[in-house]
């Protein structure tokens, strides 16, 4: 080993703590990814899961599950479980974003088309209801039908707010606790409840999960505009596609009049041109917008790593603590 503890990721120690819970779970990844029928559904699935991604929501289960104290098998299939609902709004979500590159890769509706991402989507929707049914736990099965009905609305909510310079931070918020931090808090909490935790402990779960998923979209929203880390997705999506984010929520407000018709016309008339994505990154650095998000996802992050104070003292719970900052610190 030739970092010590504190220089090495929060995320990459977490990795290494659940390894063999996340080798069950990247096996029960590809056996119900496939299917005997459809030869594209394994085409398209395997494309977008070989591509790897971080594995954040699958860890946060696992780790919630041990934290408390949990040893039977069950956390392996949630953790499944909370992945295949990623991915399939993922698939989903690329369509409706016209998105062209996920994960360092050409997405599935560049490379095959949006029919093939909205069905292959439905498909691992399913599936992935199958998995936690398996655990027999009722209340794991409401916490998940929930999330995925909240990430939906989330997206609808964010589809009719876009072009909309009237968006309030409000309602920005409303976007990103439904379409992202619902999965978070979802999959902490099941980790919880598949392990018989106090309610107590639920609850701070739940709401790390929140917290966390929150300071992470914002990050996200950051990192569109063009962050130095490597994201494997294509910068200016959210400009292009007229999306009130947090940093162009900040820089409205702080609009003068020359800056508010760029704006009306970009944003809410829709009328890009070349140079425009520069011409908004420019703005956007006046008033320091970018920075200015990157201190809200700090607060969020603070929250996040406050709320699990009450869990058990424990190398799993610092991890989580610490992957809280680290979330935000990628931004750097
Ligand atoms: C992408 O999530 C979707 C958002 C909520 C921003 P991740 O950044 O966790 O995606 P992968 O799984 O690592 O590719
Ligand atoms: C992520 O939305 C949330 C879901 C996939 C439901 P974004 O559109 O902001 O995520 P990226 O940037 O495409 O990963
Ligand atoms: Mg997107
Ligand atoms: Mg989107």
């Amino acid at each position: 080993m030739s970092l010590d503890h504190a220089e090495r990721k929060p995320h990459d120690r977490l990795a290494e703590a659940l390894a063999t819970d996340l080798t069950a779970v990247g096996e029960m990844i590809r056996a119900r990814m496939a299917s005997d029928h459809a030869p594209r559904i394994p085409e398209v699935t395997a494309h977008l899961v070989e591509a790897g991604g971080k594995r954040l929501r699958p860890m946060l289960t696992l780790a919630a599950a041990r934290l408390c104290g949990y040893q039977g098998p069950y956390h392996i299939h949630l953790a499944a479980t909370v992945e295949f609902i990623h991915t399939a709004t993922l698939l989903h979500d690329d369509v409706v974003d016209e998105s062209k590159q996920r994960r360092g890769r050409p997405t599935a509706n560049l490379l095959w088309d949006n029919m093939s991402s909205v069905l292959v989507g439905d498909y691992l929707f399913a599936r992935s209801f199958q998995m936690m049914v398996e655990t027999g736990s009722m209340r794991v099965l409401d916490i998940l039908a929930n999330a995925s009905a909240t990430i939906a609305e989330g997206e609808v909510l964010q589809l009719t707010a876009a072009s909309n310079l009237a968006t309030t931070e409000d309602i920005y918020i409303k976007v990103v606790r439904g379409k992202t931090a619902a999965l978070f808090a979802a999959a902490c909490e099941v980790g919880g409840v598949i392990a018989g935790a106090g309610e107590e402990q639920v609850r701070a779960l739940h709401a790390y999960g929140d917290a966390l998923g929150i300071a992470f979209q914002i990050v996200d929203d950051i990192l569109d505009y063009g962050g130095t880390d490597a994201i494997g997705k294509n910068i200016g999506d959210d400009f292009r596609e007229r999306k009130l984010t947090l940093p162009l929520i900040r820089a409205v407000a702080a609009a003068d009049a020359e800056e508010r018709a760029f704006w009306e016309r970009t944003i809410a008339r829709g009328k890009q041109e070349t140079g425009d994505l520069e011409q908004a990154l420019a703005i956007l650095a006046r008033h320091d917008a970018l920075g200015q998000a990157r201190s809200f996802a700090l607060d969020w992050a603070a929250k996040a790593r406050d709320v699990l104070d009450s869990l058990p003292d424990d190398p799993l719970r610092e991890m989580l603590q610490d992957l809280a900052d680290y979330v935000v610190a990628r931004i750097n």
